[in-house]
Protein backbone atom coordinates (compact mmCIF):
# COMPACT_ATOMS: atom_id res chain seq x y z
CA UNK A 1 0.00 0.00 0.00
CA UNK A 2 1.09 2.81 -1.03
CA UNK A 3 2.29 5.92 1.58
CA UNK A 4 -0.51 8.07 2.94
CA UNK A 5 -0.95 11.41 3.69
CA UNK A 6 -0.81 10.51 7.40
CA UNK A 7 2.63 8.49 7.11
CA UNK A 8 4.26 11.48 4.56
CA UNK A 9 3.51 13.46 7.35
CA UNK A 10 5.37 11.31 9.59
CA UNK A 11 8.37 11.44 6.79
CA UNK A 12 8.65 15.21 7.37
CA UNK A 13 8.92 15.01 11.27
CA UNK A 14 11.58 12.01 10.63
CA UNK A 15 13.64 14.33 8.20
CA UNK A 16 13.13 17.11 11.50
CA UNK A 17 14.65 15.40 13.72
CA UNK A 18 17.42 14.42 11.35
CA UNK A 19 17.84 18.13 10.57
CA UNK A 20 18.04 18.94 14.91
CA UNK A 21 20.57 16.18 14.96
CA UNK A 22 22.83 17.67 12.74
CA UNK A 23 25.09 20.66 15.01
CA UNK A 24 27.13 21.33 12.17
CA UNK A 25 25.20 24.07 10.16
CA UNK A 26 26.10 23.64 7.04
CA UNK A 27 24.92 20.20 7.05
CA UNK A 28 21.60 20.98 8.59
CA UNK A 29 21.47 23.94 5.36
CA UNK A 30 22.60 20.67 3.15
CA UNK A 31 19.16 19.06 4.57
CA UNK A 32 17.35 22.20 4.29
CA UNK A 33 18.16 22.07 0.35
CA UNK A 34 18.02 18.84 -0.08
CA UNK A 35 14.62 18.59 1.27
CA UNK A 36 12.94 21.87 0.12
CA UNK A 37 9.40 21.51 -1.05
CA UNK A 38 10.31 20.63 -4.41
CA UNK A 39 12.24 17.69 -4.00
CA UNK A 40 9.99 16.40 -0.96
CA UNK A 41 7.43 16.37 -4.16
CA UNK A 42 9.66 13.96 -5.94
CA UNK A 43 10.37 11.90 -3.07
CA UNK A 44 6.20 11.26 -2.64
CA UNK A 45 6.12 10.66 -6.56
CA UNK A 46 8.77 7.32 -5.43
CA UNK A 47 6.74 6.99 -2.26
CA UNK A 48 3.51 6.46 -4.28
CA UNK A 49 5.09 4.95 -7.27
CA UNK A 50 5.96 1.91 -4.48
CA UNK A 51 9.93 2.19 -5.55
CA UNK A 52 10.63 3.37 -1.92
CA UNK A 53 8.94 3.22 1.09
CA UNK A 54 10.66 4.58 3.84
CA UNK A 55 14.33 6.37 4.46
CA UNK A 56 16.18 4.65 6.80
CA UNK A 57 19.42 7.02 7.52
CA UNK A 58 21.48 9.51 6.00
CA UNK A 59 24.45 7.65 4.43
CA UNK A 60 26.49 10.89 3.53
CA UNK A 61 26.51 14.72 2.88
CA UNK A 62 28.29 15.45 -0.08
CA UNK A 63 29.46 18.42 -2.15
CA UNK A 64 26.78 17.75 -4.63
CA UNK A 65 24.05 16.05 -3.15
CA UNK A 66 23.21 13.92 -0.34
CA UNK A 67 22.96 9.80 0.14
CA UNK A 68 20.45 7.78 2.10
CA UNK A 69 19.76 4.39 2.74
CA UNK A 70 15.91 3.35 1.77
CA UNK A 71 13.86 0.69 2.49
CA UNK A 72 11.07 -0.85 0.30
CA UNK A 73 7.83 -2.38 1.80
CA UNK A 74 9.32 -5.67 1.54
CA UNK A 75 12.09 -4.31 3.20
CA UNK A 76 14.95 -4.67 0.67
CA UNK A 77 17.76 -1.62 1.40
CA UNK A 78 18.61 0.90 -1.05
CA UNK A 79 19.78 3.85 -1.74
CA UNK A 80 18.82 7.28 -2.64
CA UNK A 81 21.44 9.46 -3.30
CA UNK A 82 19.45 13.49 -4.46
CA UNK A 83 21.46 16.06 -6.23
CA UNK A 84 20.73 19.24 -4.89
CA UNK A 85 20.24 22.03 -6.92
CA UNK A 86 21.73 25.07 -4.94
CA UNK A 87 25.59 24.16 -3.88
CA UNK A 88 26.20 22.52 -6.76
CA UNK A 89 29.55 22.86 -8.90
CA UNK A 90 27.68 23.79 -12.31
CA UNK A 91 31.10 25.06 -14.08
CA UNK A 92 32.87 21.07 -13.01
CA UNK A 93 29.73 19.26 -14.09
CA UNK A 94 29.19 21.30 -17.68
CA UNK A 95 32.41 19.81 -18.70
CA UNK A 96 31.31 16.20 -18.21
CA UNK A 97 28.22 16.70 -20.25
CA UNK A 98 29.61 18.73 -22.89
CA UNK A 99 31.46 16.40 -25.37
CA UNK A 100 29.47 13.39 -24.35
CA UNK A 101 27.60 12.24 -27.76
CA UNK A 102 24.68 11.47 -25.67
CA UNK A 103 24.14 15.17 -24.83
CA UNK A 104 25.56 17.32 -27.90
CA UNK A 105 22.68 18.88 -28.24
CA UNK A 106 22.15 19.89 -24.36
CA UNK A 107 22.05 23.96 -23.58
CA UNK A 108 23.53 23.81 -19.89
CA UNK A 109 22.63 26.77 -19.02
CA UNK A 110 19.82 26.33 -16.94
CA UNK A 111 20.80 24.91 -13.17
CA UNK A 112 17.56 22.55 -12.53
CA UNK A 113 17.99 21.43 -15.99
CA UNK A 114 21.75 20.58 -16.31
CA UNK A 115 21.15 18.61 -12.50
CA UNK A 116 18.72 17.00 -14.18
CA UNK A 117 20.81 15.96 -16.46
CA UNK A 118 23.21 14.98 -14.47
CA UNK A 119 21.33 12.15 -12.42
CA UNK A 120 19.89 10.86 -15.72
CA UNK A 121 23.57 10.33 -16.95
CA UNK A 122 24.61 8.88 -13.46
CA UNK A 123 21.87 6.28 -13.91
CA UNK A 124 22.58 5.57 -17.95
CA UNK A 125 25.95 5.17 -16.77
CA UNK A 126 25.49 3.00 -13.97
CA UNK A 127 22.87 0.89 -16.26
CA UNK A 128 25.88 0.83 -18.83
CA UNK A 129 28.41 -0.49 -16.35
CA UNK A 130 26.70 -2.73 -14.53
CA UNK A 131 25.24 -4.54 -17.62
CA UNK A 132 29.00 -5.74 -19.19
CA UNK A 133 29.16 -6.88 -15.62
CA UNK A 134 31.38 -4.22 -14.00
CA UNK A 135 30.66 -4.28 -9.96
CA UNK A 136 28.40 -0.81 -9.62
CA UNK A 137 25.38 -0.74 -7.49
CA UNK A 138 22.57 -1.70 -9.93
CA UNK A 139 20.23 1.01 -11.32
CA UNK A 140 16.55 0.77 -10.14
CA UNK A 141 14.73 4.34 -11.04
CA UNK A 142 15.59 8.47 -11.07
CA UNK A 143 13.58 10.57 -11.22
CA UNK A 144 14.37 14.26 -11.76
CA UNK A 145 17.34 15.10 -9.53
CA UNK A 146 17.33 11.73 -7.44
CA UNK A 147 18.67 8.31 -8.37
CA UNK A 148 17.55 5.35 -6.21
CA UNK A 149 20.38 2.70 -6.43
CA UNK A 150 21.27 -1.08 -5.24
CA UNK A 151 22.76 -0.13 -1.71
CA UNK A 152 26.20 -1.18 -0.55
CA UNK A 153 26.70 -2.00 3.04
CA UNK A 154 25.10 -4.51 5.69
CA UNK A 155 21.48 -4.78 7.14
CA UNK A 156 23.69 -2.31 9.92
CA UNK A 157 26.08 -0.01 7.70
CA UNK A 158 26.95 1.11 4.54
CA UNK A 159 30.09 -0.67 3.16
CA UNK A 160 33.46 1.38 3.82
CA UNK A 161 35.38 3.53 1.29
CA UNK A 162 38.92 1.71 -0.08
CA UNK A 163 40.30 4.66 1.70
CA UNK A 164 39.26 3.76 5.19
CA UNK A 165 40.10 -0.26 5.11
CA UNK A 166 42.91 -1.92 5.33
CA UNK A 167 43.67 -5.04 2.44
CA UNK A 168 44.79 -8.51 3.19
CA UNK A 169 45.33 -9.21 -0.90
CA UNK A 170 45.82 -5.62 -2.00
CA UNK A 171 47.20 -6.60 -5.25
CA UNK A 172 44.60 -8.75 -6.26
CA UNK A 173 41.81 -5.81 -5.16
CA UNK A 174 43.81 -3.60 -7.77
CA UNK A 175 43.47 -6.19 -10.28
CA UNK A 176 40.13 -6.59 -9.81
CA UNK A 177 39.61 -2.33 -9.95
CA UNK A 178 42.32 -2.24 -13.58
CA UNK A 179 40.09 -5.02 -14.57
CA UNK A 180 36.11 -2.83 -14.09
CA UNK A 181 38.25 0.02 -15.95
CA UNK A 182 39.37 -2.35 -18.62
CA UNK A 183 35.53 -3.99 -19.10
CA UNK A 184 33.88 -0.62 -19.07
CA UNK A 185 35.98 1.03 -21.55
CA UNK A 186 36.06 -2.06 -24.49
CA UNK A 187 32.26 -3.17 -23.49
CA UNK A 188 30.61 -0.11 -22.70
CA UNK A 189 32.96 2.41 -24.57
CA UNK A 190 32.71 4.45 -21.08
CA UNK A 191 35.37 5.96 -18.75
CA UNK A 192 34.33 6.22 -15.08
CA UNK A 193 36.57 9.85 -15.05
CA UNK A 194 36.35 10.15 -10.93
CA UNK A 195 38.00 6.74 -10.00
CA UNK A 196 39.86 6.75 -6.45
CA UNK A 197 40.04 5.54 -3.43
CA UNK A 198 36.75 7.89 -2.43
CA UNK A 199 34.64 6.02 -5.12
CA UNK A 200 35.57 2.71 -4.24
CA UNK A 201 33.07 0.30 -1.89
CA UNK A 202 34.66 -2.83 -0.39
CA UNK A 203 31.45 -4.66 0.38
CA UNK A 204 32.68 -8.50 1.77
CA UNK A 205 36.36 -7.99 0.34
CA UNK A 206 34.99 -6.97 -2.91
CA UNK A 207 35.17 -3.98 -4.63
CA UNK A 208 32.05 -1.70 -5.67
CA UNK A 209 32.71 0.99 -8.14
CA UNK A 210 30.22 3.93 -7.41
CA UNK A 211 29.74 7.86 -8.31
CA UNK A 212 29.49 7.61 -12.22
CA UNK A 213 27.90 10.94 -13.03
CA UNK A 214 30.24 12.47 -14.44
CA UNK A 215 31.93 8.92 -16.42
CA UNK A 216 31.55 9.81 -20.28
CA UNK A 217 31.79 8.12 -23.49
CA UNK A 218 35.07 6.91 -25.63
CA UNK A 219 34.33 9.82 -27.99
CA UNK A 220 34.41 12.88 -25.57
CA UNK A 221 37.63 14.52 -26.13
CA UNK A 222 39.14 14.08 -22.74
CA UNK A 223 37.66 10.62 -22.66
CA UNK A 224 41.79 9.13 -23.08
CA UNK A 225 42.93 11.99 -20.79
CA UNK A 226 40.65 11.02 -18.05
CA UNK A 227 41.27 7.55 -18.59
CA UNK A 228 44.60 8.08 -17.77
CA UNK A 229 43.53 10.21 -14.45
CA UNK A 230 41.91 7.21 -13.43
CA UNK A 231 44.42 4.47 -13.98
CA UNK A 232 46.83 6.64 -12.17
CA UNK A 233 44.45 7.75 -9.43
CA UNK A 234 44.77 3.75 -8.47
CA UNK A 235 48.11 3.24 -9.15
CA UNK A 236 48.89 6.02 -6.48
CA UNK A 237 47.02 4.69 -4.10
CA UNK A 238 47.83 1.60 -4.22
CA UNK A 239 51.59 2.17 -3.99
CA UNK A 240 51.02 2.53 -0.16
CA UNK A 241 50.68 -1.37 0.12
CA UNK A 242 54.05 -1.59 -2.22
CA UNK A 243 51.82 -2.79 -5.28
CA UNK A 244 53.56 -1.51 -8.36
CA UNK A 245 51.11 -0.57 -11.15
CA UNK A 246 52.80 0.06 -14.44
CA UNK A 247 50.43 3.03 -16.07
CA UNK A 248 51.59 2.89 -19.28
CA UNK A 249 51.63 -0.75 -19.43
CA UNK A 250 47.75 -0.61 -17.97
CA UNK A 251 46.37 1.75 -20.47
CA UNK A 252 47.89 -0.12 -23.52
CA UNK A 253 46.01 -3.49 -21.93
CA UNK A 254 43.20 -1.48 -21.33
CA UNK A 255 42.80 0.27 -24.80
CA UNK A 256 43.94 -2.85 -26.31
CA UNK A 257 46.80 -1.31 -28.31
N1 LIG B 1 24.81 2.63 -3.43
C1 LIG B 1 25.38 2.99 -2.29
N2 LIG B 1 25.32 2.19 -1.20
C2 LIG B 1 25.89 2.56 -0.03
N3 LIG B 1 26.56 3.71 0.16
C3 LIG B 1 26.65 4.55 -0.90
C4 LIG B 1 26.07 4.25 -2.15
N4 LIG B 1 26.31 5.27 -3.00
C5 LIG B 1 27.02 6.18 -2.29
N5 LIG B 1 27.23 5.76 -1.03
C6 LIG B 1 27.95 6.48 0.05
O1 LIG B 1 27.77 7.87 -0.11
C7 LIG B 1 29.02 8.51 -0.36
C8 LIG B 1 28.83 9.60 -1.39
O2 LIG B 1 28.37 9.04 -2.60
P1 LIG B 1 29.01 9.43 -3.98
O3 LIG B 1 28.18 8.76 -5.04
O4 LIG B 1 30.46 9.14 -3.98
O5 LIG B 1 28.70 10.99 -4.08
P2 LIG B 1 29.60 12.29 -3.86
O6 LIG B 1 31.04 11.87 -3.75
O7 LIG B 1 29.33 13.08 -5.09
O8 LIG B 1 29.07 12.92 -2.62
C9 LIG B 1 29.94 7.40 -0.80
O9 LIG B 1 31.27 7.65 -0.49
C10 LIG B 1 29.44 6.21 -0.02
O10 LIG B 1 29.98 6.22 1.26
MG1 LIG C 1 32.15 10.28 -4.34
Amino acid sequence: MPRTDATLQLFEREIDAWRIRKKDSSERKSYDEVFNQQNLMRIYKLFSDGVIDRFDFPISTGKEGNVFRASTLKGEHLAVKIYRTATSTFGEMAKYIQGDPRYFRVKTKNKNRLIMIWAEKEYLNLDLFYRVGVRVPKPIAYHANIIVMEYIGSDKEPARQLRNVTLDDPEEISRKILNYVKLGYQKANIVHSDLSEFNVLMLDGEPVLIDVGQAVLKEHPFAEEWLERDVSNVARYFRRYKVDIDVKAELKEIRGK
